[in-house]
């Protein structure tokens, strides 16, 4: 059985993440979405808000039972073979990303000979998107609705609505 994660930070899952979800469980029989806890990004939405939007967004978007959402800490490749996962999936938008992953996929293997990062290019009309320009956006109140997908578009400006009122 070969087994995938698809770590990072989504916060929050676009439909960029959501296409790269769809793309990469045609390629192992089980895709674990690792949403990181312990993020230095000091992220907008808990582990658990980030767990339960993926969540939900699967059940809207897809009929996949073969995939599984969970939120992890500490390295990658320890929790990777913790779930004897043998592929790390990374979505590249661009150049600007290169960089990054390539270290970060390098690293891994160094860590892990027995882990691979494999990486799939965004589609082209998501390759300009972020999260982070999402938050931004939701911040000022700005529409997101063709950014992130529609059954989280309310928990964002809630998010920042609830946070304006504190
Ligand atoms: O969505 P992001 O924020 O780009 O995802 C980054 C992520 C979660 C893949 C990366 O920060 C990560 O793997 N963090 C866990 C700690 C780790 O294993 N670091 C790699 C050693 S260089």
């Amino acid at each position: 059985m070969k087994i995938g994660i698809y770590p990072g930070s989504f916060d929050p899952i676009t439909l960029g993440h959501l296409d790269i979800i769809i793309r990469a469980s045609g390629l192992v029989d089980q895709l674990i979405i690792g949403v990181l806890k312990n993020n230095a990004k000091r992220p907008l939405f808990t582990a658990e808000e980030r767990v339960a939007m993926i969540e939900k967004v699967l059940k809207d978007n897809t009929n996949l039972t073969k995939i599984k959402v969970e939120a992890f800490g500490g390295l990658l490749v320890d929790y990777a073979a913790e779930k004897n996962a043998s592929i790390i999936v990374r979505g590249l938008r661009a150049i600007t990303d290169f960089e990054y992953e390539l270290q970060l996929a390098q690293t891994n293997h160094k860590l892990n000979k027995n882990i691979d990062t494999v990486f799939f290019t965004t589609s082209v009309e998501y390759s300009y998107l972020s999260s982070s320009a999402v938050k931004e956006i939701a911040s000022y109140g700005g529409d997101i609705r063709q950014f992130v997908p529609e059954c989280i578009v309310q928990s964002v400006y809630d998010k920042y609505k609830s946070l304006r009122s504190v």
